[in-house]
């Protein structure tokens, strides 16, 4: 291992252009041995672009890369991986039709000595060495995995190679607070090891705890770094947005109307024995850890999970939506976590899936009237900041904080009844978050009920005029804005966690 401090990664004057796009030019980075540096920075800033190019998905079009003295020219991810640098993607990928333990050593075990009782034994083995055995089993079907399994199954693969330099890509933005606790505790220990760590997240209160540096960047340029203790919230706003913005959002509540969603002793494979109501003008947020069950509650809302008991309501009528389709089509919206498997046409431009929802209303006859699509989607796009050359450019070229505006954009603009969203600022920057949270307090004023599952709990805090606690499937606890603090919702949480 090298002295602390050594510097082991060092990048300097990268440029990288896609097309007309100038995702990256002249930026220096230094990752230093038994030190966490942090990448911030808008989204649409350059950051996974930077991670991508250091590990050899992407080659530069300028600058060059020196890892412990040397310089290297990595033109393929195995490369830098034998050299002894890994990136935790921001969007793992995982097979489907195969067991954790195989995912985690894909390439290194296959041939007619696989042995499974083998490989799930060691795989049990590294996840209890990392901490994550309460989190995942070997067996389970990559198919079957959370956001967050998913994260740990793309964490575990870099570190059964013992890499010197590890890049973590947004790591937190689907993990809740248990299983973010036990991550810092793994990149502290990493650090204390003397391995060199790159850390990128929107989350400041993640980057105050963690890192040692901070580097940021702005609009693909080197802003500054600087080292944490000698600068504070305010300042690294206003060198990633360049401007300063107001202090937490806090919204002021409406009186609420009628009840629109109503749900009477739900159950299923997934939820049990739920009560919930959510009035028109009210925000009511879900809280709870990750696997409490407050994702699969939305999905039986919205008819993606058949109830087996109790009743849902929507204005008074009872529902049997068999798929969110049916849901969208009785004026539900549902921003959904997963963002790209289930939310977004990748293949299309961001206009589309901006304006996909509300076809209906821009047409006249079946025409959609081309300028009022035109104006919707460009004011979605300066209102959150989606960082695009255009509307025409397709979803899936955008950075993975930019593709979750564009989904929001299209369920706020449509104005439903009921807005169900389940993490709406997941991976989502500091500013449009602002911006974000503007729009529902303005949807809730325009008469909207709107549900919010998040796992980040200033945001429900802000957010919500009352919370509910889920644990293990149910309903544990319902706060009310004055009651609900971040130590209370917390209580609730762990305390039912513990009892299932
Ligand atoms: N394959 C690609 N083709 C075209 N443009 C791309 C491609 N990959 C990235 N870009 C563009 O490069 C810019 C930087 O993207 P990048 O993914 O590095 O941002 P980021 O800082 O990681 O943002 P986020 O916080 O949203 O993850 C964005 O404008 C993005 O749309
Ligand atoms: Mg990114």
């Amino acid at each position: 291992m090298h002295a602390p401090g050594t510097v082991m990664l060092e990048a300097r004057g990268i440029g990288k252009s896609f097309g007309p796009v100038r995702a990256l030019s002249g930026v220096d980075l230094q990752l230093r041995a038994g030190e966490v540096t942090a990448i911030m920075g808008e989204n649409g800033a350059g950051k996974s672009t930077l991670l991508k190019i250091l590990t050899g998905d992407y080659q530069p079009d300028a600058g060059t890369l020196e890892l412990a003295g040397t310089e290297v020219h990595f033109t393929d991810p195995r490369h830098s991986r034998i050299a002894g640098l890994r990136v935790i993607a921001q969007e793992p990928e995982v097979i489907a039709h195969v067991s954790v333990a195989e995912n985690i050593y894909v390439g290194a075990l296959r041939g007619p000595l696989f042995d499974k009782r083998a490989v799930y034994a060691k795989t049990r083995a590294d996840l209890a060495k990392y901490g994550f055995e309460r989190l995942i089993r070997p067996e389970a079907l990559g198919s079957t995995l959370s956001p967050a399994q998913r994260q740990i199954v793309e964490i575990m693969r870099a570190l059964v190679d013992e890499p010197a330099v590890i890049c973590f890509d947004e790591p937190t933005s689907s993990l809740g607070e248990d299983e973010s606790g036990i991550l810092f505790a793994l990149i502290q220990r990493l650090r204390d090891e003397g391995v060199a760590i790159g850390y990128v997240s929107h989350r400041m209160q993640e980057i105050f705890q963690l890192a040692d540096r901070i580097t940021v960047l702005r609009d693909g340029a080197l802003v500054g770094t600087k080292l944490t203790a000698e600068t504070d919230h305010d300042e690294l706003v206003r060198m990633m947005v360049g401007r300063d913005l107001t202090q937490f959002f806090h919204r002021e509540p409406v009186t609420p109307g009628e009840t629109v969603l109503e749900l009477r002793d739900v159950g299923n494979e997934h939820v049990s024995g739920v009560d919930l109501t959510v009035r028109a003008g009210e925000v009511v947020g879900i809280a709870g850890l990750v696997g409490a069950g407050r994702s699969e509650l939305m999905k039986t809302i919205v008819g993606d999970f058949p109830i087996t008991s109790g009743e849902i309501l929507v204005s008074g009528r009872r529902t049997s939506f068999r798929s969110p389709g049916d849901a969208i089509a009785a004026g539900i919206g549902f921003a959904p976590e997963e963002r790209k498997a289930e939310a977004l046409v990748l293949q299309r431009p961001v206009r589309d899936n901006i304006t996909l929802a509300v076809l209906k209303e821009l047409s006249r006859w079946i025409f959609v009237r081309a300028g009022a699509e035109r104006a919707l989607t460009a004011d979605y796009i300066s209102r959150l900041r989606i960082r695009t050359p255009s509307s025409e450019q397709l979803v899936g070229k955008l950075s993975g904080g930019n593709q979750q505006k564009v989904v929001l954009a299209r369920w706020l603009a449509t104005r439903p009844k009921l807005l169900v969203l389940d993490e709406p600022t997941r991976g989502v920057d500091v500013g449009a978050k602002a911006e974000i949270y503007a729009i529902i307090d303005e949807l809730a004023h325009a008469g909207v009920a709107v549900l919010v599952v998040s796992s980040e709990l200033p945001e429900v805090l802000g957010l919500a005029d009352r919370i509910n606690v889920m644990a293990g499937g149910r309903i544990v606890g319902e706060l009310s804005r004055a009651e609900a603090t971040e130590e209370a919702i917390l209580a609730l949480a762990m305390d039912e966690s513990r009892i299932s």
